[in-house]
This record gives C-alpha cells, sequence and structure tokens, in this order.
C-alpha cells in the first residue's frame, strides 16, 4: 500500500495546473439506498455538493433526513449506490476497502454523538488508538497524542478514565482522538447532540479554532439552530434531498459568546430546553 499521505498532499489549498481550487468534497448525483431485502430505503436522493478547505459547514434536517448517511459517505465509511465522490479531487468510489481505510485513517477526524471512547482505557490511550491504525511509530504515539489532548485543553487529565470525566470534557478527548493524525477534514455527527448549552458552545469553540487557526475544514451535523449560527455555512437536507444551501448569517464566534453565557451549575434560570444535560456521560457505566 502506497497510501501514506503526507502533509503537502492533504487538501489544503489544493489548485489544479489551471490554477483552479479542487472542492475537498464534491458530490456528484449522489444516491444512497439501504437494501434491507423486501424493501429498499431511499436515503440520499441525487444530492450534489462542493465544500472547500476551510470551509466550516452545518448539516440540518429533520430525522431520517439522510445527514448521518451523508457523513458515512463524506467520510469513505460507506459508498453511493449511485454517483460519484471526489475527495480532493480523487474518486473514492474506485478505490478498494484497504485503500479507503488509509485515506480515512491520514485525512479525515471522526467525533460522535455518543464519544464513542472506550470506557475502560485513559484518554491518552483512547486518543493514542488511531496512531496505531495509521502506522505511527511506537515510540511517537505518546507524543502525538499528548499534544492532541493539549490542542483542546485536557493535557492534564490524560490519565484519567473516561467515566472520571464531564460529557464535555469526554468529547474534547473524542476531538483530540479525531486530530491525532494530523488530518485535514473533520466531520463530527451532532457533538454537541448530548451535551448542555454552555459546554456545546465550548466545543464549539474548540472546533471554531481548528477551523481558523488551523485551517482544518469542518462539517458538522446539528439539530440545533443556535449550534449552526457557529458555521459559516448551513445546508438543509429533507427527505434525502439537499434543499437548502446558504452562507451564515451573523455568525456567532463561540469565544465571544462564551463569557455571556452563565457559568456551569447557574445555568438553572431561563434556559432549560428539557433535558439537554440529561446523558451528558455517553458511556455504559464500568461493569
Ligand atoms: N443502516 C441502515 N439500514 C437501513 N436504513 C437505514 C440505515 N441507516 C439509515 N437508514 C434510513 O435512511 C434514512 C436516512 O437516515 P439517516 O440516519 O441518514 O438520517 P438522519 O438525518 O441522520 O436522522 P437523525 O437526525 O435521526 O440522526 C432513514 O429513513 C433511515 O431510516
Ligand atoms: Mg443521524
Amino acid at each position: 500500500m502506497s497510501s501514506r499521505l503526507t502533509a503537502s498532499e492533504s487538501s489544503l489549498n489544493a489548485v489544479t495546473a489551471s490554477g483552479q481550487q479542487i472542492a475537498t468534497i464534491r458530490l456528484e448525483n449522489v444516491y444512497k439506498t439501504y437494501d434491507l431485502g423486501e424493501i429498499q430505503v431511499p436515503a440520499l436522493r441525487g444530492v450534489s455538493l462542493e465544500i472547500f478547505a476551510g470551509e466550516f459547514v452545518a448539516v440540518m434536517g429533520a430525522s431520517g433526513s439522510g445527514k448521518s448517511t451523508l457523513m458515512n459517505i463524506l467520510g469513505c465509511l460507506d459508498r453511493p449506490t449511485k454517483g460519484r465522490y471526489f475527495l480532493d479531487g480523487r474518486d473514492v468510489s474506485s478505490l478498494s476497502k484497504d485503500e479507503l481505510a488509509a485515506l480515512r485513517s491520514h485525512k479525515i477526524g471522526f467525533v460522535f454523538q455518543q464519544f464513542n471512547l472506550l470506557p475502560r482505557t485513559s484518554a491518552l490511550e483512547n486518543v493514542e488508538l488511531p496512531t496505531i491504525y495509521a502506522g505511527v511509530p511506537i515510540e511517537e504515539r505518546a507524543k502525538r497524542a499528548e499534544e492532541a489532548l493539549r490542542r483542546v485543553g485536557l493535557a492534564e487529565r490524560a490519565g484519567h478514565f473516561p467515566s472520571q470525566l464531564s460529557g464535555g470534557q469526554q468529547q474534547r478527548v473524542a476531538i483530540a482522538r479525531a486530530l491525532v493524525n494530523n488530518p485535514s477534514l473533520v466531520l463530527a455527527d451532532e457533538p454537541t447532540g448530548n451535551l448542555d448549552s454552555r459546554t456545546s458552545v465550548e466545543i464549539m469553540e474548540i472546533l471554531q479554532g481548528l477551523n481558523e487557526q488551523h485551517g482544518l475544514t469542518v462539517v458538522i451535523v446539528t439539530h440545533e439552530p443556535d449550534i449552526a449560527q457557529y458555521a459559516k455555512r448551513a445546508l438543509e437536507f429533507r427527505d434525502g434531498k439537499l434543499r437548502k444551501d446558504a452562507m451564515v448569517q451573523n455568525r456567532q464566534l463561540a469565544s465571544e459568546v462564551l463569557p455571556t453565557l452563565p457559568a456551569i451549575g447557574a445555568e438553572d434560570e431561563a434556559d432549560a430546553p428539557g433535558d439537554r444535560a440529561k446523558s451528558s456521560n455517553g458511556n455504559t457505566p464500568a461493569d
């Protein structure tokens, strides 16, 4: 396999010979139908889309509209039933499973709503995990993981287990894990879905920082319009189709909003939309 990618091969400002910028993500008339034997479930129905390096995109839409299906395709976890997907100009529909896995591990970082950390494994070891799959030399792994934890402000929690961390801290560990192989693209499927509102804005601050200071391309799924306000561009899906695509007006900067929010523990006033803070610990308890 010759699929190891160097930084210079990554998507930042990739251009064609004619000087045109190559999209980081380009979908051409993508369909995804889940085949359940007797029934076919259409999840994406003809989606065409381009996302360029350095964008910060929020994907919105009702439950079942195809957002996670889209993210799985963007992340090379699944392939379109029909249509084509170009990642940094390369048609990934033609790649083998191994090539897809290599591409994924070097180019793409994933963040999930449930954090998906291994419960009996320290924060540092959770973050290290993707470096093993990426073939990073053993002596470099811990250093890379420490650096990633530092980037999300959690260096001092490296030895903690997920159950010893708050929901927001667990999500920061998950973001560090997504960053550890220096991807150019971060995909986050409802990264704030299990967090209270202040913690959600803290997560958005980290994602905005990665986007602004490190030039990472960020795509997040969210149900919440106020979270989408932190993105630069918002897409809306309905019934598997892209219905709206617009730049975010009056974009919010999390670093400016945070000082205006009540501190944790002081937020039982106006802001109690149901039980948003409910399962801030996405893990099953250690058994
Ligand atoms: N693995 C699967 N097998 C069969 N059908 C699926 C599968 N995954 C998703 N679907 C169906 O595809 C459609 C789109 O699902 P998807 O998970 O992409 O929606 P979503 O927008 O992410 O929804 P939510 O906001 O609830 O997470 C839905 O009708 C769903 O039931
Ligand atoms: Mg979903």
